[in-house]
Order: structure tokens, then sequence, then C-alpha cells
């Protein structure tokens, strides 16, 4: 036993609060493969938390801020070769190629074992194993699961306390025998003895797996975010999405916010962007004054959970309890909500710290004269490089967010009234669009394009089909997917429920010289207050081509000055565009021929015809 950590124990067994035999059982499995020096059951507490991040801190690994300025916060710079997700070393690994789909990586399940059997032994040697039990969404939630993340690193375990509910707490709700999704994380750099270990571990082999039929996550090479915290986007989106088509419900990327009216009507809305494209500043988003009385609500900022309640209304969780957001861009104008989050608590990575121990990023205010920067360097305005890298992220809970909405830990959840669909466009796709129905909804979904970011590893700012979002986190055929989507609004509509309307969005077109037309940020209030108005019936709008878009005078416009000129540019559709983009949908359904719902090509193909 180390004195220092009452819970620690090696390989001898866990404390007595854990009754689950199958998990002992699947640990100690687990520790003689990876053979680490000991295992610690983490119980989530604050205490511990303080401990690893000292820990951390003695590594060389987290830096502690100056408290004056960020009281107990810290910031990790990574390897340079480990600073986003690696979606090239992501696999699906069905035990069918064509479960996986055409657009994720695939590997029979049998020789993916092999490999990381191999990768694994032995792998957490001169390590501590820590145990974490995790719930994705509020404890005991109908909608909510459980996982536990084996890792050997101490910097996953403290950014779990933040992402989600951790520790003592879910034991009890696992109890002697409840069910849990296992997931298995290594650095994947072992210490021999005596040897000294590096700030941020990884190995240039990198492998994030997952084997839908029997629910397993195993992750192997990365220290960072969603290749690492196994909860965020393999639990939650990859395998949830599995588990959702199979119990009839779906896991998406998307945020979930509540819109409260000036007379007190509440709605909530769940919004699929693809990554780095504004999510958090939606989420988080303060009307503008001169819209007095609206107020916007967040109860998620990257993840739903949405399942059909006894109503047959859709209702929706956020399975995480903190954000992993993207720093660079963000301030007091562009989110005043999350720069107020990020005043103390947050562990920040791969933003750059300050000559008075506070941290900078590109876009959060005037550039200090001197910093140092994301690789441990001296910086300077003049210097040609960024200080923070693109892709630096903040961890910090949902609940010092002040707009966090007062239902946001509720195990009931929210009905969701609307889906909003939007990608980074700088042409083509118009300000909004209603869908007119379920299906030209999900067709919306299905064809969603964005220019990429530096969310992932790979080339910036080309076009990319990401349905709903979801190219990188659907866990099964994306076909198949778009089939689940239809079904589920089939049955729900059979069944005499309210679904939520569609809404297309982009806020990103430029005008001739590059800049963006539409002013953003607290403004989408306007275009989300159209969309209320049109789900209870009060607003106008006309039809076009792709479905009901407002005409200038459906949009309230007190205090924005935004001319008629400006508007009908960015809610026109350009036909000509609109045929190469129609050309390029095609693509992406022939590419996803196998199993792609009927319905979707006829509403392609109708929408051709009537373009001519
Ligand atoms: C994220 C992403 O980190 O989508 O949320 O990449
Ligand atoms: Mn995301």
């Amino acid at each position: 036993m180390n004195a220092a950590n009452p819970q620690s124990t090696m390989m001898t067994g866990a404390p007595d609060w854990v009754r689950h035999e199958r998990l002992k059982a699947w640990v100690q499995k687990i520790a003689a493969l990876t053979q680490p020096d000991r295992i610690e059951w983490c119980d989530g507490s604050s205490e511990e938390y303080d401990r690893l991040c000292e820990g951390l801190v003695q590594a060389g690994t987290l830096r502690r801020l100056n408290p004056a300025k960020r009281p107990n916060s810290y910031l990790a710079w990574s390897d340079p070769d480990d600073v986003a997700r690696v979606e090239d070393r992501t696999f699906i690994c069905s035990e069918q190629r064509e479960d996986a789909g055409p657009t994720n990586n695939w590997a029979p399940p049998a020789q993916m074992r092999e490999t990381l059997d191999g990768l694994f032994e032995g792998c957490m040697r001169g390590r501590t194993l820590y145990v974490i039990l995790f719930s994705m969404g509020p404890l005991g939630s109908p909608i909510a699961h459980i996982g536990v993340e084996l890792t050997d690193s101490p910097y996953v375990v403290a950014n779990m306390r933040i992402m989600t509910r951790m520790g003592r707490k879910v034991y009890d709700v696992l109890g002697a025998d409840g069910d849990f999704v296992p997931c298995v994380h290594s650095v994947g750099k072992p210490l021999q003895p005596g040897e000294a270990d590096v700030p941020w571990p990884c190995n240039e082999t990198k492998y994030i797996v997952h084997y839908p039929e029997t629910r397993e996550i195993w992750s192997f090479g990365s220290g960072y975010g969603g290749n690492a915290l196994l909860g965020k986007k393999c639990f939650a989106l990859r395998i949830a999405s599995n588990m959702g088509r199979e119990e009839g419900w779906l896991a998406e990327h998307m945020l979930i916010l509540g819109v409260t009216s000036p007379q007190g009507k509440k709605m909530h809305v769940a919004a699929a962007f693809p990554s780095a494209c504004g999510k958090t500043n939606f989420a988080m988003m303060i009307p503008p004054a001169s819209l007095p009385g609206w107020k916007v609500t967040t109860i998620g900022d990257d993840i739903a959970w949405i399942k059909p309640g006894l109503d047959g209304r859709l209702r929706a969780i956020n399975p995480e309890a903190g954000y992993f957001g993207v720093a660079p861009g963000t301030n007091e104008r562009t989110n005043y909500n999350c720069m107020a989050s990020l005043r103390g608590n947050v562990l920040f990575t791969n933003v750059a710290l300050t000559d008075d121990g506070d941290v900078w990023w590109e876009g959060m205010g005037p550039a200090p004269a001197h910093c140092i920067d994301w690789q441990g360097k001296d910086w300077t305005p003049d210097c040609g490089r960024k200080a923070a890298h693109p892709n630096a992220r903040f961890t910090v809970a949902a609940e010092q967010n002040p707009a966090i909405d007062p239902e946001w830990d509720n195990p009931e959840g929210v009905a969701i009234d609307a889906f909003i669909v939007g990608g980074r466009r700088a042409d083509t796709v118009p300000l909004v669009t209603e869908a007119r129905n379920w299906v030209e909804g999900v067709y919306m979904a299905a064809t969603l394009g964005s220019q990429t970011t530096a969310a992932a590893v790979g080339a910036q700012g080309v076009v990319r089909r990401d349905p709903f979002a979801m190219l990188p986190f659907c866990g099964y055929n994306m076909s198949d997917y778009f089939a689940h989507w239809l079904a589920l609004g089939e049955r729900l509509q059979a069944a005499g429920a309210t679904l939520p309307r569609f809404f297309a969005v982009n806020w990103f077109q430029t005008d001739d010289d590059g800049h963006f037309i539409w002013p953003g940020f607290g403004e989408n209030m306007r275009v989300l207050k159209w969309m209320l108005e049109r789900i209870e019936g009060a607003a106008g709008g006309s039809e076009s081509l792709l479905g009901t878009t407002p005409r200038y005078e459906d949009i309230a416009w007190d205090g924005l000055d935004f001319s008629r000129d400006a508007f009908a540019r960015i809610t026109a559709i350009d036909e000509e565009a609109w045929r190469k983009e129609l050309a390029l949908h095609a693509e992406l359904f022939d590419r996803l021929a196998r199993g792609l719902p009927p319905s979707l090509r006829d509403h392609r193909a109708d929408l051709a015809e009537r373009l001519g």
C-alpha cells in the first residue's frame, strides 16, 4: 500500500466499495496483459484530483497557473505529434466489413485483437493502471449508460473527472452486476526499471479501435483528447450509435440548448455541426440586447443521447459533464459565457503560457509582448509561429457555465423541438432552410458538407461531406444510420407523436473579399427566433427548391443593420452552384450505395428534376 493513497492496491484487488466481481476479474485480466506496477481504483474525489494534478506537476506534464490569475488551473503541452484525433488510425472492427461501411476504417476483429494483444502486452510496465468508472449522463438516468476506462495516464484521469460523472457515486449505480462498456487505454510507453518518464508519453504507433458487437474500446499510443478520453467520441458516439441502433434511440454529435421567449415559452434544440464550427459558441449564445427577453441556456455543447419518451417525444440528455472545447478564437466578445466558465478550475492543453503565469491563445485578446508557446519555446508576436496550437483545448466542468440550463442534469432529459444541422460553407448553402418533412430533414443532414478544421489531423479548408456531422463518429454503416433515422421518424409518426422539425443553417458565407457576410454569434438568435416561431405556426416564409426560407420581413432586425441585399445574397439559391452540389450528393450516395434508403436517392432525383 502506498501511504499517500489508501485506495491503491498492488494487483491484489479492489477497495471494499467495489462489489462487481465481473469488473474486478476484467481489471485483473487487463493488468495481467499490460503489467502495470500498480492498480489504483479511482474514487473521483477532489482529493484524488488534487493529488493526481500535483503528481503531474512533479512529472512536468502540467504547469500550475498563477492562482491569482487562474485559480486551481493547469496547463499541459502535448508531444507535437499528438495534438488531435487520428481519424486514419481509428477503426470500427465489426465482424462484417459492410457493417462498418465505406466511411470507416475496418479490420477483421480477430486480426485486430492479435495486433492489439501484441501492443498491449507489457505496455503499462513502470506505470499505474487507473480504474475509472464513469456514467455518461445523469446518474441513474434511463437515458444514461456506464463505462469503465482503464488507463495508464493520470492526465486522462484528471480530464475524465471533469468530463464525466466518475468514481464512487457511480459504483452505487453500477451495483454488483450492472452493465458497463469496457474501455482500455494506454499511452503505449512502458518504462524500464529506472527509466525517466517524459512529460507527455505517447507512441508513434496509434490505434483507436472499436468492437461494436462486443461494445468494447481499445486505444493505444495517444494521450490526447478524443483518442484518450474514451467516454467522449469512442463511447458516447461510436459505440453508443450502435447501441442506439439496436435499442431504438440516437447517439448524436449535437449540442443541446434551451431557448426561452420573452413570454416565458421554452423550447429545446439539438444541433449538429462538424468539429470546430462554432458549436460551443452556439450552445452558449447570448442573444443581442436588441431582442430583449430572449434567453439561451446550455444543456450540452457536443453530444446528445436522444430516446423516445413514453409520450413518443424525443428526449435528450448531454452524456458529458464538462466541455473539451477549442480555445483559439474564443474571447469575451465571441463567447462571453465560455470565457466566464474558464476563470478557474480549468485544465488547458496546448495554449501558450504568459510571463505572469496565465494562458493566452490566438483570438483571445491583444497578444502579449512575450510568452512561451505550446511547444515550450519563446514566442513574440513577430516570430511567425502560432503561440497556441489551432486545436488547443480547455477542459472545464459544465457547471461553471453561467448559462447552464437548470434542466441540464435532469435524468429525464429535455424534449427536443427542433434539429439543426449546419456546416462551414463559403457559398452555395443558404442561411437557413426549414425541411418540409422528416425525409427532407434527414436528406439535409445526410448531405451536410463542411470545410475541414484543425480538430482532426489532415488537410484543412477542403469541403468534405460530413453526414449529420457524424462522419468520424458513426460506429456503423452510414447508410444503415440514415435508415435508422428514417425508421425512427416513421415509427414515432405512426404512433402519433410530434416530431422535431429540421432546419439547415450556414453562418459562414463569405463575400468577394472573403469576409463573413452574416455577423453570426449572438445574432444567430434572430434565426433561432424565426425557427421557434415557425414551430409555433407564427412566422412566415417562402418555398424554395430546398424547403422553406424566411423572407426579409420574417426576421426581426431590431438593432441590427443588415441590408435586404445582403440578406438576399445569403438566402438565394444559385442554381448553377446547386447543380454542382447535387452532383456531389450523387457522388456521396454512390459511395454509400449499399443499403442507402431509396427515399434519399429519390429526394435527390426530385431536386435535380426541379432544377432542370
Ligand atoms: C470535438 C470534435 O473535439 O468534434 O468535439 O472534434
Ligand atoms: Mn465534437
